[in-house]
């Protein structure tokens, strides 16, 4: 925590920055710089009615991750003051999971995790990428044309979570769906977030019955012994936290790879790494743009602001990212160049090195697969969905010579 002999600055008596409308999804930049000219920590709102702070400043966000005695996970105290009707529930209401836990809670739910993630052996999930690229080139290749979030990253990921925690990927339709209603926190969340509890109460159903080679019954049968409703908590909160992020790294990377005449001419001879690109994600239109969400444990100052308790405490990862980026340039020294996309400390994102193997192998498979793929729309053209959490395009169109990989029958629908 950071205290300054001044008087802390009282940012809620300003005008919130409003992350839930229209024009933040369109140049969030611009909102980011108002909520930085607030200082290290400014004053926005993620619905109407629902204000929040908001880092923008590194030290601030890396002091906020690592300060686990003033600041809690734990959103029970700002839960008791938002109606049920609150769209922001489906993502920010407390279950007994990791990312909504401190201490020796926290430890015993991670490790469960990073314990089942550790099984999953590099190679494999390589394998299972490139089957699920295969499988949605067989769908859509013999078209010539396709939007690559509605007919690629997503279904991808739902296939890759499916097929991971132990269902088949006629499921992945379903899961699909119900998440991106939750997640956009609007007029859906509710219906989108019983959706995804069905589909992860049917998934612990199926693995308590028979157990299999997968995500779910090593969570089953971890020595932590959790108990089947933990378990549920804990595989909501890794298909919830792993696949929207994990869907827009693999879009927003290809639309900068598409969008980019350096890239797209030099990609498939392979001059520029897709790496790059993803990189060049975290950086500029990171995922999981603002999140990392903590509540002071009592009224305090934190960098020369006055907190109160039972307010959100918002990182803006993607105001860092970019800030980040630009400071490389100047004074700064290259170790504070680094984006937070990842965030640090305790809750830091476990799943990193898988993420960043889906994403670069799907895009690598994908443009194997089709080489001339072409945008139909210019990259400024491109619409982005609202919401206060993520960076996500609305649809990815691209034109491409048709392809019809040979699949088996039950892979054709
Ligand atoms: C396979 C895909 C992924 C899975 C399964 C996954 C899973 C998780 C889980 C379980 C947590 C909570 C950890 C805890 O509380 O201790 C977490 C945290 C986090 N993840 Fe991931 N993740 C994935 C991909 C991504 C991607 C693509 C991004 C963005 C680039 C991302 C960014 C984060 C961040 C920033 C956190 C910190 C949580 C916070 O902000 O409060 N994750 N992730």
């Amino acid at each position: 925590m950071t205290t300054t002999s001044a008087a802390p600055r009282v940012v809620t008596d300003a005008e919130p920055i409003r992350l839930w409308e229209n024009g933040f999804a369109t140049d969030p930049h611009r909102y980011y710089a108002a909520l930085r000219a607030q200082g290290p920590v400014g004053w926005g709102e993620l619905a109407p009615g629902v204000p929040a702070y908001v880092v923008t400043e590194r030290i601030a966000a890396l002091d906020l991750m690592r300060d686990t005695d003033t600041f809690s996970h734990d959103p029970r105290p700002w839960e008791s003051t938002v109606s049920e009707e609150c769209p922001l529930l489906g993502m920010m209401r407390w279950r007994p999971n990791s990312l909504f836990s401190d201490g020796t809670d926290h430890l015993r739910y991670r490790t469960t995790l990073l314990d089942a993630f550790d099984l999953v052996e590099p190679h494999d999930l390589r394998e299972r990428v490139h089957r699920a690229v295969h499988v949605l080139v067989g769908r859509f290749g013999p078209r010539g044309e396709a939007d690559l979030v509605a007919d690629f990253a997503r279904p991808l990921v739902s296939m890759l979570f499916n097929s991971l925690f132990g269902l088949p990927d006629s499921q992945s339709g379903r899961l699909t769906q119900a998440l991106v209603k939750v997640i956009e926190g609007g007029d859906q969340a509710a219906e989108g977030e019983a959706e995804f509890g069905g589909y992860i109460l049917e998934l612990i159903a199926t693995k308590t019955e028979e157990r299999g080679d997968d995500l779910t019954s090593r969570l089953l049968d971890h020595p932590a012994g959790l108990s089947a409703e933990e378990v549920t908590w804990q595989v909501f909160l890794t298909v919830a936290a792993g696949h929207e992020p994990s869907a827009n790294l693999v879009s927003n990377a290809l639309s900068r790879i598409l969008g980019n005449p350096e890239y797209y001419t030099t990609l498939t001879s392979g001059a520029r790494p897709v790496m790059d690109a993803v990189v060049e994600v975290l950086h500029h239109e990171t995922p999981l743009a603002n999140f990392g969400i903590h509540f002071a444990r009592r009224q305090t100052e934190f960098h020369g602001t006055e907190i109160r308790p039972a307010v959100p405490i918002v990182i803006s990862y993607g105001a860092l990212g970019t800030f980040a980026e630009r400071a490389a340039t100047g004074p700064l020294h290259p170790k504070d160049a680094s984006h937070l996309s990842w965030s640090a400390g305790p809750h830091a994102c476990p799943v990193r090195r898988e993420a960043l193997l889906i994403a670069t192998e799907a895009i690598e498979r994908l443009t194997q697969w089709l080489p001339d793929l072409e945008p139909v729309l210019a990259r400024d053209r491109l619409a982005w969905r609202p919401g206060p959490f993520h960076r996500s395009l609305m649809a990815l169109p691209v034109r491409f010579t048709p392809r019809t990989p040979d699949l088996p029958a039950e892979d054709r629908t």
